[in-house]
């Protein structure tokens, strides 16, 4: 019996790709024969409904989930385009709320998730930006962290306060298993001098692997959501869709 490997996706700055690179990587691996499955805690749902899923027709999502009023497997669907998504809906925005008075209020995901990890390969979770409750829920349910940065200037801004909370919050403490795989650059211009600069800065700042291929500035990401799949499916042989898929085979590789 295999026992999924989790990865926690996050950065509290806003539009690095966090949701892309869950929901591609993901695909990625299904296209391997993984057996994955996706984790949507961002209140605004956007891997939920760039996966084609409408929040509004779901009954139970993570937040039901989190809160112990739905078991986890009844909140799961099933995607076309090989994963599984536990979905977020809007309810979410309450949620640190209401966690926030619980004793275990850090652990809700993780031991729900636990119900899951023998039914998966690998599960991905895609965090809110912000280092509030939900992020710290996908920190402390995960084996390891991906942190997602745009190459450009001050892109890394804030990269510092977040492994702050990964040491002093969860590794010292709350979760001492997480390990940081890596920064993972998006949104990537090779022909830039200045990008490739801000990659070895954060490699340099703060010690932390890069990982690659670092991920092609490409249209073809925003023009996927609209169909509900990824670039996998809707540009198939682009730049991008062969990044995460190499990306994947790196990451299984070990
Ligand atoms: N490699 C890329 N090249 C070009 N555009 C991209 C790339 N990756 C993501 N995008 C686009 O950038 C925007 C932000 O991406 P995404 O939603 O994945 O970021 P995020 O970190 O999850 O954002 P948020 O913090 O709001 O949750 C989206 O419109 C997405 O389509
Ligand atoms: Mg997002």
């Amino acid at each position: 019996m295999s026992v999924a490997k989790v990865l926690a996706v996050a950065n509290q700055k806003g539009g690095v790709g966090k949701t892309t690179t869950v929901a591609c990587l993901g695909a990625a691996y299904a296209e391997l024969g993984e057996r994955v499955l996706l984790v949507d805690l961002d209140p605004q749902a956007c891997l939920t409904f760039s996966l084609g899923l409408e929040s509004r027709d779901l009954e139970s999502t993570a937040y039901q989930v989190l809160l112990g009023k739905a078991e986890p497997g009844a909140a799961v669907r099933g995607l076309a385009e090989g994963p599984d998504l536990l979905p977020a809906g809007i309810e979410l925005t309450g949620c640190e709320a209401v966690l926030a008075p619980m004793s275990d209020r850090e652990h809700r995901l993780g031991s729900a998730l636990e119900a899951l990890t023998a039914d998966y390969d690998q599960i991905l979770i895609d965090c809110p930006p912000a280092l509030g409750l939900l992020t710290l829920n996908g920190l402390v349910a995960a084996d390891s962290l991906l942190v997602p940065v745009q190459a450009e200037l001050l892109a890394f801004r804030g990269v510092d306060q977040l492994l702050d909370t990964v040491e002093y919050e969860v590794q010292n403490g709350l979760n001492p298993r997480l390990t940081v795989l890596g920064v993972l650059p998006t949104q990537y211009d090779p022909r830039t001098r200045h990008a490739k600069q801000v990659i070895a800065a954060i490699s340099d700042t703060y010690g932390l692997a890069v990982l690659e291929p670092a991920i092609p500035r490409s249209v073809r990401f925003a023009e996927a959501p609209s169909a509900g799949r990824t670039v996998l499916a809707t540009a198939r042989r682009s730049r991008g869709a062969e990044a995460y898929r190499e990306l994947a085979r790196r990451l299984l590789a070990g």
